[in-house]
């Protein structure tokens, strides 16, 4: 998809109302240009999912605005008619459970969306086969989620999440469960996807192994966001 990226103006989000209200986020301001990876990063319960899910169109903000390419997507209210369609079409979602569908193995986990958006099986396999060589599951590609490590099962979700080459990629602590090498390896893909096929990414995370390869970082604290320079450091 041309386009410029991820835009988010003005963001806010309410859970609740009256006494018990929460405005978990107050003011979010981010851009994520295409192609560009940039870190979120935040104490617990500083709204970090929240807006992962606003932006997922998992859950409705309150007020502001969010662009993705060029589609306004929400302005006050919902600009899309089909959230589905949205959710299926331009967004990647890598959650911190990995959320594996039990009775599939791990090809036809991540398979099973290409073949949903109508590529033949063939190819769908073909390209899961792709990506999980690359975060080094391969050799686990007929067993069942339930026989997996908890590391082998993120980077399955990892594969799952990128196999449609979404304008999107959000990603919530993605590399949590893993060792310094994998977690690094995920990176590595990461930044490789979105400079390919121009890829917005936003990775959560308070993973210090890869916090250091961030060119730009978001800081969020109590629901307002503040932008900083990264190390940008090689990996
Ligand atoms: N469904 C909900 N209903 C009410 N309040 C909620 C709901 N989900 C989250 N919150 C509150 O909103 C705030 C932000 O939560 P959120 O899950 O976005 O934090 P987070 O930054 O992702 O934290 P963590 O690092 O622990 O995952 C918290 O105060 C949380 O308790
Ligand atoms: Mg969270």
């Amino acid at each position: 998809m041309a386009g410029q990226g991820i835009h988010i103006e003005g963001l806010s989000k309410r859970y609740g109302s009256g006494d018990t209200a929460v405005l978990a986020l107050k003011d979010v301001n981010m851009h994520v240009a295409p192609g560009e990876v940039v870190g979120l990063i935040g104490p617990s319960g500083s709204g970090k999912s929240t807006l992962l899910k606003c932006l997922g169109a998992v859950i409705d903000p309150t007020t502001g605005r969010m662009t993705l390419g060029d589609e306004v997507i929400f302005d006050g209210g919902w600009k899309v008619r089909d959230l589905r369609a949205l959710r299926r079409d331009k967004i990647g979602f890598v959650f911190q459970a990995p959320y594996l569908i039990p009775f599939l193995d791990v090809t036809d986990n991540v398979a099973l969306l290409p073949m949903l958006a109508g590529m033949s099986n063939g190819q769908a396999r073909e390209r899961a086969m792709a990506l999980l060589t690359a975060l080094d599951v391969r050799h686990r590609a007929q067993a069942m989620p339930a026989q997996l490590s908890g590391g082998e099962q993120q980077r399955v979700a990892i594969a799952r999440g990128l196999v449609n080459r979404p304008p999107v990629i959000l990603a919530d602590e993605p590399t949590a469960p893993l060792d310094s090498e994998r977690a690094l390896a995920v990176v590595r893909i990461l930044d490789e996807m979105a400079r390919q096929y121009q890829t917005a990414i936003i990775v959560v995370t308070h993973d210090e192994k890869i916090i250091p390869t961030f060119k730009r970082i978001y800081h969020i604290r109590d629901g307002v966001t503040h932008e900083e320079a990264g190390e940008g450091r090689r990996f």
